[in-house]
């Protein structure tokens, strides 16, 4: 802000207009606009009395160490905090260490956690291969049952984890019915947020406990950098807190300072994805080669109420099936496109492609069972002119006709 003798009810703050200003001090930066990076693994202490305070706890340091704190990352996690109405937050090195700092703070030894079945493909490899080596176990459920989870509860459940939506195909869960059901029964509850964004959807208020972010897609926008993001209520982040540090995921200054260019832009960007995204799947419905289009925001979609309900907006990424034909012709597909880039990643400024042939390859089981086919294919639509993107979907649409 201008200066700090401004008095504004923070609550009554638009979203956009907390991100341009909201906890920059400027006039302790020489009036710079933009917050300096601050390149520092370490902060000295004054003198031997600061550093006894500091370790005793009678006058704690703000920053001692990088690895538990840096001023322009401070920054960007007090934005974030703001943005999902939560006390706290912390900002680390990538979606996926956001996501392994909430389950080694939260989770035991012989705790039960209940996960969405179509959660994000690593998260289910670590369950697998680190989480059930320490003796949790997890049972997955459907979207569908999300209005009562009750009869898999066990004596032993710790946590219950959501994506909502998630984002290969693209189901809701009830997040308040399962906070209120976690909050009688003394479990925590966190959820992979990272479609929606912490401006669309704010899963505090609906009583989830942790909301996690993948910032790499939105938040940070234009494809360069690696970022998560945890914010939660004050007793859940103090479990994470803990472990944060021992964890040394630990976001890169220079990393963080992108991030916030990319907020300031996030509420014009997100609105530019949404719109696009929505005209596209909609062209992409009327379409005689396309069966089905995933998309929470289409009036066709099942759980679209839901989703409506508990989320005010919709970003960029869904999926659409595509009548059954050759590989030949789902290449011929692809290889038409030319504006859609082939990849993995999401939420930057240039639209993406990705086969969901190759979901779970090999495990045709668990294919069936998440509802993935070979004739299914995710987009990430970017900032492009949608014109233009639909008459690149277009040309590839007729190459895929007419490949055998
Ligand atoms: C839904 C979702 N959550 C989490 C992650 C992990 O984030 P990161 O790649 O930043 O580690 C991803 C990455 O693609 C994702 O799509």
């Amino acid at each position: 802000m201008k200066n700090s003798n401004h008095e504004l009810d923070l609550a009554l703050l638009s979203d956009a207009t907390a991100l341009a200003h909201l906890f920059d001090d400027r006039q302790s930066q020489h009036g710079a606009v933009n917050p300096p990076v601050v390149h520092a693994s370490l902060f000295a202490y004054p003198d031997y009395e600061t550093w006894k305070a500091n370790v005793t706890g009678e006058k704690r340091r703000a920053f001692t160490y990088h690895r538990s704190g840096n001023p322009t990352v401070k920054l960007l996690e007090q934005k974030i905090a703001h943005l999902e109405h939560a006390p706290d937050c912390i900002a680390s090195s990538s979606g996926m260490s956001a996501i392994s700092m909430v389950l080694f703070g939260l989770l035991e030894a012989g705790d039960h956690v209940l996960c969405v079945k179509t959660v994000y493909g690593p998260v289910r490899a670590m369950f697998a291969s680190i989480f059930s080596k320490f003796g949790v176990e997890i049972t997955y459920f459907d979207s569908e049952q999300s209005t009562d989870l009750s009869p898999l509860l066990r004596d032993n459940t710790k946590l219950i984890y959501l994506e909502s939506p998630s984002t290969g195909v693209f189901e809701i869960q009830d997040l308040r019915a399962v906070a209120k059901l976690a909050r009688e029964r003394n479990i925590w509850t966190a959820i992979d947020n990272t479609w929606a964004t912490p401006l669309y959807q704010k899963p505090l208020d609906l009583g989830i406990d942790i909301s996690i972010h993948s910032g790499t897609k939105y938040i940070a926008g234009h494809s360069d950098l690696m970022l998560g993001l945890v914010a939660g209520t004050e007793d859940a982040m103090k479990l994470v807190r803990r472990v944060y540090s021992q964890l040394g995921a630990s976001l890169a200054p220079d990393d963080a300072y992108l991030a916030l260019r990319g907020l300031r832009t996030l509420p014009l960007r997100l609105k530019r994805h949404e719109a696009s995204a929505l005209e596209i799947a909609q062209w992409l419905e009327a379409h005689p080669m396309v069966t089905e289009v995933m998309h929470p925001g289409l009036h066709s979609f099942e759980g679209h109420q839901l989703h409506r309900s508990q989320c005010s907006g919709d970003s960029g990424l869904f999926s659409f099936s595509l009548q059954a034909r050759s590989e030949a012709a789902r290449a011929a597909f692809v290889n038409s496109l030319a504006f859609f880039s082939l990849g993995y990643s999401w939420g930057g400024y240039e639209s993406l492609l990705s086969p969901l042939a190759f979901s779970y390859y090999g495990n045709d089981e668990l294919r069936q069972d998440l509802g993935l086919s070979d004739h299914m294919f995710r987009v990430s639509i970017g900032l492009e002119e949608p014109a233009d993107l639909i008459a690149d979907l277009e040309r590839a649409l007729d190459a895929y006709k007419q490949t055998d």
